[in-house]
This record gives C-alpha cells, structure tokens and sequence, in this order.
C-alpha cells in the first residue's frame, strides 16, 4: 500500500498539469455557454415567496429593495421590529405585493423554525430562501480573555444559517427553489480580529458545498462572497469580544477596511439577485475583489505577512495605531473610498 501511495505521490502533480492544459479550456467554454443560456433564461421572481434574514439593515435591507422591484412577496426577519417595518414598508412601495416581518434571533433555533412556519402559514409556500443574518468581530484572539463572548458569532453566522436551512429544505424542495448564502471574501483571507468570523464563513461554503452534493438539483444553492459594502458592518459595528457586546468604533473600521474601496450597497443587492436567478454557484460581489483569491492561493505567505505588518501593532498600542489606519488617513483616501452612508458611526436602534 505504502509503494502505491508513493507512486500516486510522484505521478499525481504532472498528470494534474497536463489534465488542466487539456481539459480547461473545453470546460471554461462548456461554462460560458451555459452561464449566458442562464441569463437568458433567468428565474421571474414575480408572485413567488421570499425570506430574507437580517433585513433591518445594509445587504438583506437592499436585498429587499431588489427582490420587491421584481415583485417578490416577502417575508422579513431580524430582531430590531421597527427597521424592519420601515424595510417593510419600502419594500411595498418598490412594488412588492405582500410583505410580511417577523421579530427573530436566528442564533435560537425555536426562532428559526418560527420564522420558517410563520412564513409558510401566511403565504402557503416558499422560493427564496437568504441567509444573510451576521455578525462582525474586531478582536485580536489573545485578547478575548473570557473565549466564550466568541460564541454569538458561530451561533448567528453559521448556527443561524443551519438551523434555519434545515427547516426551509422540505418546502424548498416542493417549490425547486432556491438558497442564498452570505459567506464572505474573510472565508478565505486571514485577516487579524476576524478569526471566528472568518471560520463563520469558511463553515458556511464547506457546509452548502456539501448540501448541493447531498440535495442535488432540486434546491440551487448561491454561495455569496462578497468584499466591503456600505452597510452597519462597515460602519464599524463589530462584537467587542474583550467586553462581549456590539459596539460602533469607526476607528476600528478604519484599520479593517484601509484604503481599500467600499462598494454600494445598492450595487451589491443587485448583482445578488440577478446571480441568484440566473442560478450561479458562486457570486463574489465586487467582481474585482476575485483577485484576493488568486493572490491568496499563489502566495499565501505573502498574504499572512502583509495582513501582519498592516494590521497588527505592537503589544499594549491600540489597534488605531495600525499602519493600514495610518496610510488611510495620510493619503485621505477615506472621502473617495468610503461612501457618506458609512463615514458616521449612526446605526439603526430598535
Ligand atoms: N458589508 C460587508 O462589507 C460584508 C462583507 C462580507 C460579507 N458580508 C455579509 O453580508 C451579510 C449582511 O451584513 P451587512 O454588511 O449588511 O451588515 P449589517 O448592516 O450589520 O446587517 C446585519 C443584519 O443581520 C441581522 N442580525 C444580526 N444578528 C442577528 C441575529 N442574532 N438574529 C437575526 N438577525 C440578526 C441584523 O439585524 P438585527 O440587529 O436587527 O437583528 C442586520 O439586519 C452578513 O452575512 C455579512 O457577514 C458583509
């Protein structure tokens, strides 16, 4: 057995290098002329039934927008009832026909499955389910001293989105519908303070990738990746985890974010929604934000040793003192990258 491993250790890598020189280009072809029937053929939304989790605020508020433009019925949950009235009530005058919003903490599983029922007994059935509910984290892992204040974030991320899953599937399989999952460019860059929220991600695109081998074409399945977006996460809405609650601290956003260009909120809805019905696999919204992948994966040393030398500072400094803050603020890339709806630290109370 050793010899055959051995032997498999030596041939594998060139017998993969020419398995891609010969099969890549008729695959990529064989992709571009169904991903263009697909747009062709796009999904009409009109009349059918949606979910859409965490839709008080930012991406699954705008994510309302897009799918009551294309006259969606919609069903709306997170835990701040009076946003999502007023999501609520925009969405119907965007042209959604029924609109429906339900109080939710997705990390109780009682909650989810209430909001799966509550969504069916209204409109009798389900299309779209958008697991877009999450929390962000801005804390080094070293300095989380009580490492249970970790926990909220696998449980609204990752838990939310299986819980919740689990009780839609049967009715999405009635209807062939359709999963949105929000994972994150994080899934696959090490960037410091997020760790948990990175491994949130990470879970979610193993776990989907899995359920579309288990469910096959019955339910597709949208793996959403996207890089930084107006909303309250990029406001600096981050889980403190030192202290264990929310807390808005635009300096922290800033260090995280750096001169790097934040993207519309509306833009990303879209793009979501179009994805989502033309049936892709994976969307990575901005498009350009692909390119932190392949960097990753061909230099991944690099990577780790630019997030270390940006975003890390010295023991016992705050975390403001970064150079990724530093080069922000001297080159005043802040007024032409960020857009005005985040630059204040103003988030929706309940
Ligand atoms: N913005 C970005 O740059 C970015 C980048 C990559 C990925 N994402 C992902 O995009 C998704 C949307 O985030 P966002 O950027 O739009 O941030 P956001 O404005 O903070 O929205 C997060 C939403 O999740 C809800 N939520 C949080 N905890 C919840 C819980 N326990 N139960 C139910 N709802 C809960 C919040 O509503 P309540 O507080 O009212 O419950 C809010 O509606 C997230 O999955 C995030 O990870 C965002």
């Amino acid at each position: 057995m050793d010899l055959i491993i051995q032997f498999l250790n030596i041939v594998a890598p060139p017998i993969t290098f020419f398995s891609l020189c010969l099969f890549l280009p008729p695959y990529w072809t064989f992709k571009f002329f169904l991903s263009t029937i697909n747009s062709i053929f796009s999904e009409n939304i009109a009349g059918k039934v949606v979910h859409i989790t965490g839709a008080s605020s930012g991406i699954g508020e705008h994510l309302a927008y897009e799918y009551a433009r294309r006259g969606a019925r919609l069903a709306l949950s997170a835990r701040r009832e009076t946003a999502l009235r007023e999501v609520a009530d925009r969405a119907r005058d965007y042209g959604s026909p029924d609109v429906i919003i339900m109080r939710a903490d997705v990390s109780k599983v009682d909650d989810c499955r209430r909001l799966v029922d509550e969504t069916l007994t209204h409109f009798g059935r389900l299309d779209h389910l958008v697991n877009n509910a999450a929390i962000s984290l801005g804390t080094l892992f070293e300095d989380t001293t009580d490492i249970t204040n970790l926990k909220p974030i696998m449980e609204t991320n990752f838990w939310g989105s299986v819980y919740t899953t689990r009780f839609a599937l049967p009715h999405l399989r009635n209807s062939k519908g359709k999963i949105v999952v929000m994972s994150s460019a994080d899934s696959w860059l090490p960037a410091p303070r997020r760790h948990v929220y990175s491994a949130s991600k990470a879970a979610l695109v193993s776990l989907y990738e899995t359920l579309r081998v288990e469910i096959g074409s019955d339910i597709g399945i949208t793996i959403v990746t996207p890089g930084y977006t107006e909303s309250e996460l990029t406001k600096g809405k981050f889980l403190k985890a030192e202290e264990g609650k929310m807390d808005v601290d635009q300096d922290l956003r800033d260090v995280e974010v750096s001169a790097v260009p934040v993207g519309s909120v509306s833009c990303c809805a879209k793009a979501i929604v179009n994805s989502t019905l033309r049936g892709d696999r994976y969307l990575t919204v901005p498009a350009w934000f692909k390119i932190t992948y392949v960097i990753k994966v061909l230099f991944p040393e690099l990577v780790e040793w630019g997030f270390r030398i940006m975003y890390m500072t010295a023991p016992g400094t705050h975390a403001k003192e970064a150079p990724s803050k530093k080069i922000l603020d001297a080159t005043g890339l802040k007024k032409l990258f960020y857009p005005s709806s985040i630059q204040s630290p103003e988030v929706k109370i309940e």
